[in-house]
């Protein structure tokens, strides 16, 4: 076990004790197959009905909407494709961000290569996407916009509701990839007017391999697993009762303590920000991502001309966080997410992203600061 802070809570986040204690009997007794109709098939059936009561209760959907998968990518992955495929007769016109994660922008690059067209919306400097891009994008045939929710590396939020009101009103689906916001932030599908939203269970306190993907009620998608018909025809393959389980309970526990989870996030990451600005000044550090709509526990720091794989190297024994760039034999490679800002690059190659969680503690976050200002002191 590492002793080092954690600070990555992005990237991934442990499993909650009270998700794990859940999962227990799952893997210790009950191994019934939730399709069979005898006794040990209806006990793992009702553990799975829990869970999608408990996924769908944190999204304000309909339990009927919840679909499980593995995670976020495959989320991603069935939300676009499934809707590409489902309605490329009404038209192939699809628009996304510059700023998506990966398992968004590589589906939407796949599709171009089968006929599709792919419009990429800009951002401004502070990772925010323009309506009026949006407005201006949309064509008769645009059947689905997907933008994310919150971005992982500066933590901006998009104004979600206002950009699915303009996709609706040329007929477009609107997906949102919601890894990043489900639990630091009210995620609600009504509110937010979206018809497909990804959930990544690891980075909500749930294990790795288990994810959700809402699909309004209504909206049919090409199959993207085919087999049996698991999960309303939906998702083939014999349900991951274990992982829902833990999924479930997580999302309960996210629900319940939304509000005091996101001041701690808040508070811890506010912690940091000030006191590395304070130790460092404002003319080596720049924050990234929008001043205030931003995830509460999301902190992007550019350290002037500093390296930032150097800089996690010489920090790594004592703090875990994750760089925003690399340099390799003097080529620096920004994130798209950086170049999509326009971060100048002697401010994006020392870029780092901390991110604080429930287990973050002010005695933390002091040690980061002491720790993060020398290395950076030393490096510049
Ligand atoms: C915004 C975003 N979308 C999707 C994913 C992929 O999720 P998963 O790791 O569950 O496949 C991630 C994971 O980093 C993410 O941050």
């Amino acid at each position: 076990m590492s002793k080092a802070i954690y600070l990555d809570y992005n990237a991934t986040t442990p499993i909650d004790p009270a998700a794990a204690q859940a999962m227990l009997p799952v893997l210790y007794g009950s191994y019934g197959n939730p399709s069979s109709s005898h006794e040990h098939g209806l006990a793992a059936k009702k553990l799975v009905d829990k869970a999608r009561s408990q996924v769908s209760g944190l999204l304000g959907c309909g339990t009927d909407e919840v679909i499980f998968t593995s995670g976020g990518t495959e989320s991603n992955n069935y939300a676009i494709k499934g809707a590409a495929w489902a309605y490329r007769e009404r038209g192939q016109h699809i628009i996304t961000s510059a700023i998506e994660h990966p398992a968004v922008l590589e589906v939407c690059e796949w599709l171009e290569q089968q006929g599709f067209r792919i419009t990429i919306l800009p951002v401004d400097s502070t990772g925010t996407v323009n309506p009026q891009d949006l407005e201006d994008a949309l064509e008769n045939d645009t059947i689905l916009v997907s933008i994310m929710h919150a971005n992982n590396e500066v933590g901006t939020i998009q104004p979600i509701c206002e950009l699915a009101r303009l996709a609706h009103s040329r007929g477009a689906l609107f997906h949102t990839d919601a890894a990043q916001s489900v639990g630091k932030i009210p995620v609600n599908v009504l509110q937010l007017e979206v018809d497909l939203l990804s959930v990544a269970g690891h980075k909500v306190y749930a294990p790795t391999g288990i994810g959700v993907l809402y699909v309004r009620s209504g909206i049919s998608l090409a199959k993207f697993m085919h087999g049996a018909g698991h999960e309303s025809g939906r998702r083939a393959g014999t349900e991951n009762v274990l992982e829902m389980t833990g999924l479930g309970a997580a999302c309960e526990i996210a629900r319940i303590d939304l509000d005091k989870n996101m001041a701690h996030y808040r508070q811890m990451r506010d912690r940091l920000e000030s006191g590395l600005i304070h130790r460092l000044g404002s003319k080596q550090v720049h924050i990234n991502g929008h001043p205030e709509k931003r995830l509460p526990n999301t902190l992007s720091l550019s350290f002037y001309k500093i390296e930032a794989n150097r800089l996690l190297d010489r920090i790594s024994p004592n703090v875990s966080a994750s760089a925003g760039a690399a340099c390799h034999a003097g080529d620096v490679h920004l994130s798209t997410v950086l170049q999509a800002m326009k971060v100048p690059v002697d401010w994006a190659m020392g870029t780092v992203r901390f991110s604080t969680g429930r287990g973050t503690t002010a005695e933390q976050i002091d040690t980061a600061v002491e720790v993060v200002s020398q290395a950076v002191r030393e490096l510049a």
